[in-house]
């Protein structure tokens, strides 16, 4: 396992966000923590979703910001990861703070936990005191992940829309 760094996407890093991407396939539901990568065929306009997306000025109504991030070893993307910056209604009983996935063929070397340990930290610098994060009750790779950095189980919530059971995790920065 390499050391990993949590760094803002640009257009300097195009062709291994293509990479990233391709690696989920196309028949995937879509890719967490991404700000749907896969629904934006131009990577500039996915950029541009994203700048968006971090400013409540340029913000679409009812989203909350959020800071994207790619997690890169020495040369291409292992991870990706959202941070929203504060919670509303659906946020607090589902979504939490952070959305994040490993690519594929890198899952199971420890990398998950080692790119939400620095989400962690980056959390800390944006004076974020405490943070939920979620997982679907199915989800155990995501589960042992969470309990791996902190996450305190507070409950399990039900969301009808998509008839899943939510876990609800707390970690104290
Ligand atoms: C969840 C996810 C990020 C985990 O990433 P990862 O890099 O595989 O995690 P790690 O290698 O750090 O593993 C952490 C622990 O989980 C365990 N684990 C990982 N995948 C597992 C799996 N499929 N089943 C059971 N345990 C698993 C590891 O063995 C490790 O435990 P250990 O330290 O006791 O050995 C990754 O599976 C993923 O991207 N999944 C798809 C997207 C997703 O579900 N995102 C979360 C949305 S809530």
């Amino acid at each position: 396992m390499q050391e990993l760094c949590l760094i803002s996407p640009s257009l300097k890093y195009q062709a291994e966000l293509i990479a990233f991407r391709e690696e989920f396939g196309e028949k995937t539901n879509g890719i967490p923590g991404s700000g749907n990568l896969i629904a934006y065929p131009a990577i500039t306009d996915w950029l541009a979703a994203v700048e968006k997306n971090r400013n409540k000025e340029t913000l679409t109504a009812g989203l909350i910001p959020a800071e994207q991030y790619i997690a890169m070893d020495s040369n291409k993307i292992i991870g990706i990861l959202q941070l929203r910056l504060e919670l509303n209604d659906y946020l607090l009983d589902f979504g939490g703070h952070i959305g994040y996935a490993i690519r594929p063929t890198e899952r199971q070397k420890g990398y998950g936990t080692q790119m939400l340990t620095l989400a962690l930290k980056k959390a800390k610098t944006k004076q974020m005191n405490k943070i939920l994060i979620t997982c679907d009750d199915k989800n155990l790779a995501s589960a042992k992940v969470i309990e791996k950095i902190g996450g305190i189980l507070e409950d399990k919530r039900f969301l009808e829309d998509e008839n899943i059971i939510i876990r609800r995790y707390w970690i104290d920065l």
